[in-house]
């Protein structure tokens, strides 16, 4: 396993369309214990193929118990309609955060490194991140989807005086 490098913003690699996964090979499972490794050692909810420059529809997303989800070929096929709202960020968009609403459930269908077929019922964090995955699979950032960004240090400012006022 090695570590990649993780591409930021600006990267016109972040942009592109990413294409299915047909062959379910040692290639590929490389490919995802790299990019489970560079997660851990990130610190991340999620990563997606492209932020480390490989255009393959291939996540990983941390579901809620703290598990490793490895989703090839992910699909989001139902949607709540309820939403919630939260401060978003990106390993490809380091220190920035932008206020974003995403369905509170998602059903997830993807394959397992392996091929087989898998679905997963995801909420709260889980279910955005799924979402923020599956967005950078198509070339789409958090903040495309945002009207104002935030630094990290006006985020814990704007917390802050938000829990004085209360
Ligand atoms: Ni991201």
């Amino acid at each position: 396993m090695a570590l990649r490098n993780i591409l930021t913003i600006g990267d016109p690699q972040l942009r592109k369309k990413s294409r299915a996964v047909t062959d379910f090979n040692d290639r590929l499972h490389t490919l995802i214990d790299d990019m489970k490794e560079t997660l851990v050692e990130a610190n991340g909810l999620g990563l997606a193929a492209p932020q480390i420059g490989i255009l393959r529809r291939v996540v990983i997303v941390v579901n809620n118990d703290g598990e490793y989800l490895e989703l090839v070929n992910p699909e989001i096929v139902a949607r709540s309609q309820e939403t919630v709202g939260a401060y978003e960020g990106c390993l490809s968009v380091p220190a920035e955060r932008g206020y974003l609403e995403r369905p509170r459930k998602v059903i997830v269908k993807a394959q397992d490194r392996d091929g087989n077929s898998i679905t997963y019922n995801l909420e709260e964090m889980a279910a955005r991140a799924a979402c923020h995955e599956v967005d950078h699979l198509d070339g789409t950032l958090f903040v495309d989807l945002t009207d104002q960004l935030y630094t990290e240090e006006e985020l814990d400012e704007m917390l802050s005086e938000e829990k004085e006022e209360e």
